[in-house]
């Protein structure tokens, strides 16, 4: 049991979940943030180990002075303005519960969706080599580790390169790989600029490439929370953007495997000149795709035969 000078303390110097979840969403209003009810709700969450379902049964149980040092710090943190993904420490992404910190990007929930889109692409590539059980997946910019290790976790029939420039990023995608399980067995990790981290034997063998570089203009004014919190390094690329894009797609037919697949995640506004960069490239069948709320977000190419 806690008792505790202050707002949140009964009569009788208890503090409830229930009281918490009230004075975290009152310090979070007078700090000006937009959804202070729910970013409370995920920290007494957070502190306490019970679900949303679980919290509501115990609002009246008391608090533990442990709990509540945890607490003060979660708080603050998020009334300075921290993103709550890094406050909690970690965010949930496809079926995995990845750890996130200012050393990566925190994952977008449209990403969630390259994933199916690069499983859609090994199934057709399945269809085609009905012989074959392995197919080799390159992540380029991993961050966190979000796309690779979800598709080596959804499908047994893959081995994941996951690659990043950012030795701090892999760090962190080193801690989420340990948490993945016996899929752990068939990811690897690769430091380097794009595709210059992969071993030279890779080259003309990958079966689907997939990245989410950065892609947004020097110029574009991006919210005060990620410009200040996420890593500059993972989102801005130049004057248009299509810095990173731009080598992608000119280096990818060095090292796909005849008919691999390239799958990239962009600004809508860079759809077209992309999917463009990747008929000059030499792709075939590609394709502009739109995420759940029609956003063109994706852009696919087969790579032919040679
Ligand atoms: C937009 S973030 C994507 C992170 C993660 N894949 C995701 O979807 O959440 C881009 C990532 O690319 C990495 N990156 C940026 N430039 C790179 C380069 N030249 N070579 C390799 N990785 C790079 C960044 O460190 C960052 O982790």
């Amino acid at each position: 049991m806690t008792e505790r000078p202050g707002s949140s303390t009964r009569e009788d110097g208890t503090v409830s979940w229930g009281d918490l979840i009230e004075e975290a969403e009152s310090r979070l209003r007078r700090a000006g943030l937009d959804a202070p009810a729910i970013d409370a709700r995920r920290i007494v969450e957070e502190v306490s180990g019970f679900d949303g379902a679980r919290l509501t049964v115990e609002r009246s149980s008391l608090v533990t002075q442990r709990a509540m040092a945890r607490y003060d710090d979660l708080v603050a943190r998020r009334a300075q303005g921290e993103p709550l993904q890094y406050v909690l420490g970690h965010w949930a992404f496809r079926t995995l519960d990845l750890m996130v910190d200012p050393r990566v990007l925190i994952p977008r929930p449209e990403t969630e969706m390259i994933v199916d889109l690069v499983s859609t692409r090994i199934d057709e590539l399945a269809s085609r080599h009905p012989d074959r059980s392995r197919f080799t997946v390159v992540d380029l910019g991993t961050g966190s580790g979000a796309i690779a290790l979800a598709i080596a976790s959804e499908r047994t029939d893959v081995e994941v390169w996951a690659t990043d420039r950012s030795v701090d990023a892999l760090a962190v995608a080193r801690a989420n790989l340990a948490g993945i399980g016996r899929a752990a067995a068939r990811v690897r990790l690769a430091e380097g600029q794009w595709f210059a981290a992969l071993d030279d034997g890779l080259r003309g063998r990958l079966d689907v490439v997939v990245s989410n570089p950065p892609y947004v203009t020097d110029d574009d004014p991006l919210p005060a929370e990620v410009e200040r919190w996420e890593p500059a390094g993972a989102l801005r690329a130049g004057r248009d953007g299509l810095d990173d894009l731009i080598v992608i797609v000119s280096d990818a037919p060095r090292w796909l495997a005849s008919g691999g697949y390239l799958v990239v995640e962009l600004d809508p506004r860079q759809s077209a000149r992309v999917a463009a960069m990747m008929n000059d490239a030499g792709f075939v069948d590609v394709r502009i795709v739109a995420d759940l709320v029609g956003r063109d977000r994706f852009v696919s190419g087969q790579f032919p035969a040679g």
